[in-house]
């Protein structure tokens, strides 16, 4: 009778054991459960669907094409032109560092390879948000608010890179910046910084 109970005893322990027992639990899911297939995404299927859905969330919400966008700077985006680059300028001034203007022109962001960032990596994106160093000439971007974005989370920078190298790669090469000094053959608006009189 003894050993019947530790017979059963044995038999229900591997019986509580099988059923608590799933294959998943090993595993660690890899994409998310939910997939996002928009139309850049399908068009590019390099890239996660759901970091670039994330990506376009983002580039919204920090208004990138605020600057980015043709026309975005004097009140009418150019939709056709989205994040191809601005030919209007942003001329900044600081009488209290420099008394003249610079003009940048914010850049094409689509993945153009002659105009854009079509032979940026993911990676140098990533760097340039995190840091505010551009890839062509290595200075700090003025005017850009990159300095807001310095402490992007890796995950959502990948995204916005995604995101960036998944949209339609659009020609159009945006006037050269012009130095402090220099004149301005492109129109550009004014951000400076001033002290009112007595
Ligand atoms: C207030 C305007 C403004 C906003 C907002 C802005 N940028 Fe910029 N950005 C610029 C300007 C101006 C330049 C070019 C500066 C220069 O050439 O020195 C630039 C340059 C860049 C460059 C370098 C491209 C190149 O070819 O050198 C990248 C990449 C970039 N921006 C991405 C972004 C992203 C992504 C966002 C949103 C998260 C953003 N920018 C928001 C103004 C802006």
């Amino acid at each position: 009778m003894k050993q019947m109970i530790s017979y059963l005893t044995v038999l229900l322990t591997l019986c509580a054991c099988t059923a608590a027992y799933n294959p998943l639990e090993a595993y660690e899911q890899l994409t998310p459960a939910t997939r996002l297939d928009t139309p850049e995404a399908l068009a590019n299927p390099d890239f996660a669907p759901a970091d670039i859905a994330r990506g376009k969330y983002m580039v919204g919400l920090l208004g990138c094409g605020s600057c980015h966008t043709n026309g975005a700077l004097v009140g009418i985006p150019n939709s056709a032109q989205l994040l191809a680059g601005s030919d209007t300028g942003i001329a900044y001034t600081n009488p209290f560092v420099v008394s003249n203007p610079g003009v940048v022109y914010p850049a094409n962001l689509t993945p153009d390879m002659q105009t854009g960032l079509g032979s940026w990596s993911v990676q140098d994106i990533v760097t340039m948000l995190q840091t505010g160093v551009d890839k062509h000439s290595g200075q700090t971007l003025p005017v850009m608010p990159w300095p807001s974005y310095a402490n992007i989370e890796a995950a959502d920078a990948l995204a916005i890179a995604s995101y960036l190298k998944s949209l339609p790669a659009v020609q159009h090469k945006v006037p050269a910046n012009v130095r402090p000094g220099q004149r301005a053959s492109s129109p550009f608006v004014h951000f400076g910084v001033y002290q009112s009189k007595d």
